[in-house]
Parts: structure tokens; C-alpha cells; sequence
């Protein structure tokens, strides 16, 4: 089957992770990298950074019917770039990539925008809103929901039944117990255990988490 092409705005590490699930999985060409901080030319992995944001639609012109992929770890950095690809290219199409090695069950919906690393599993009837990352090895369990512009760091394991807000991140290593909602903007520390829900714009961590702070919407946590 003839691959599609898709540029992939964002050409830091996270990038690297992506062009090799891209690359294994097969079913995009990446015809480029956008890149408002680097300069044309640069390279990563092998793939050349073609220009920035704006240069978009003429890039576009050249290779109708691309899809984009935006590759930004951060949650609401990667909305705001959203907001202004959108803005730039009214009608772009937002790809989603699912590494070959990840388990998806049965009656799992993936929205728009989505990145799969390998070596994760998705249990039956969990939902992956758009723009949602789900990183290496990390599980949902059955009847998850991944809201969007939400992510699941490395190594997390989400029992049955838990909901990630919009935004909301869930860091290195951390468990999360069946049944938790975990609020919009919400940070769960690398390591915690989370045992009882966690509200909007809430940092927990620890063994039980504990709510350590409050943030800002936005705030930096990578
Ligand atoms: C939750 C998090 C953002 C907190 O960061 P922070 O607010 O900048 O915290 P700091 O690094 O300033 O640490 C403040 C204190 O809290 C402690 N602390 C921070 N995070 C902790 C955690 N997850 N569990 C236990 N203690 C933690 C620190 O050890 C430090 O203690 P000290 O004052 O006794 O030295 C950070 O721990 C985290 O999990 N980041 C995400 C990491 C991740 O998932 N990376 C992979 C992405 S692919």
C-alpha cells in the first residue's frame, strides 16, 4: 500500500519517538519537520526540517492531502499549537500513530492527534480523546478515559475505570487505582499511588498521593 504523507510539527526528542513509530508502523511517509525554532536544513533522524508554522499552506500546496502530526510532550504547549496550526490551515488533518507493538482490546475509540508508543496496552472500551499521548509501556486499563490533550508518561498503569481530565498528565511510573478521576489541568507525580480522586488544576504525588499544591493552568511539569 502507497504511504501518506505527514509532517510532524515539533522536532525535539518527542519527535524521535514519533518518527520511528511512524516508520514502523507504515502506513505515513514523513515529507518533512516543522519547526519554528530550528532552522531549515536541520536534521533529525534523518528527516529534514522544511520550515515553520507559517510555511505551512505552501507546504501543503506541494504535497496535497498531508496530515500533521504535532509532536510536543507538553500538554498545553501542544493545545496552543493546535489552536495555531488550525488558525494557519483552517481544513488540516490531524494523524494519529499507534507503535505495531502496543495491545489495543476491543471497543477502543482513538481520537484525532493521538500518539500509541510501543509496548502499551488499552483495555476494552476505553475512550482516547484527541491529542492524547499514551508513552511507552504505559497500560489503561477496561473503560479508561483519556481525555483530551491528556497523557500517560512511561510506565503508568491506570486500573479499571479511571478518567484523566483534559490536560492532565500522568508522570513517570505512577499507579492510579480503579475508579479515580483525575481532574482537568491535574499533575500526578512520577512514583505516586494514586488512591482517591484528584481535582482540577490539583499536583498530587507520593505513596498514597497527597494533593501537594495547586497549578496554574499552563504551569511547566516536564
Ligand atoms: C510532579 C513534578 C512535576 C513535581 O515537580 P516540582 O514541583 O518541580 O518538584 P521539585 O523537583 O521542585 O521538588 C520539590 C520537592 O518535592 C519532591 N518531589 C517532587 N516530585 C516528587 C514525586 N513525584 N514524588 C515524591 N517527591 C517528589 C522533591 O524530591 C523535592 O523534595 P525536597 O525539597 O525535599 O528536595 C515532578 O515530580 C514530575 O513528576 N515530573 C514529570 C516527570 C515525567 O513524567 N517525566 C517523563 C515524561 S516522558
Amino acid at each position: 500500500m502507497e504511504k501518506k504523507a505527514i509532517f510532524i510539527v515539533g522536532a525535539s526528542e518527542h519527535a524521535k519517538v514519533i518518527i520511528d513509530i511512524i516508520e514502523k508502523e507504515s502506513v505515513y511517509e514523513v515529507v518533512g519537520l516543522i519547526d519554528s525554532f530550528k532552522n531549515k536544513g536541520e536534521e533529525v533522524l534523518g528527516y529534514k526540517v522544511v520550515g515553520k508554522e507559517e510555511d505551512l499552506p505552501e507546504l501543503l500546496k506541494k504535497h496535497e492531502g498531508a496530515s500533521v502530526l504535532i509532536a510536543i510532550g507538553d500538554n498545553w504547549v501542544r493545545h496552543l499549537v493546535m489552536e495555531k496550526l488550525m488558525n494557519i490551515v483552517p481544513h488540516i488533518k490531524f494523524a494519529s500513530t499507534i507503535h505495531p507493538s502496543a495491545q489495543i482490546a476491543k471497543h477502543v475509540k482513538i481520537g484525532k492527534g493521538v500518539v500509541i508508543m510501543a509496548g502499551a496496552i488499552i483495555n476494552s472500551e476505553s475512550v482516547i480523546e484527541d491529542f492524547v499521548i499514551v508513552n511507552t509501556k504505559a497500560s489503561i486499563d477496561h473503560d479508561g478515559l483519556l481525555k483530551s490533550f491528556s497523557s500517560v508518561a512511561p510506565g503508568v498503569t491506570l486500573g479499571g475505570n479511571v478518567t484523566v481530565g483534559n490536560y492532565a498528565a500522568v508522570s513517570i511510573g505512577a499507579t492510579v487505582k480503579h475508579n479515580i478521576s483525575i481532574g482537568n489541568h491535574a499533575v500526578i507525580g512520577a512514583g505516586a499511588v494514586l488512591l482517591k480522586n484528584c481535582d482540577d488544576n490539583a499536583m498530587m504525588y507520593g505513596v498514597p498521593a497527597k494533593e501537594i499544591r495547586k497549578r496554574e493552568t499552563g504551569d511547566k511539569y516536564l
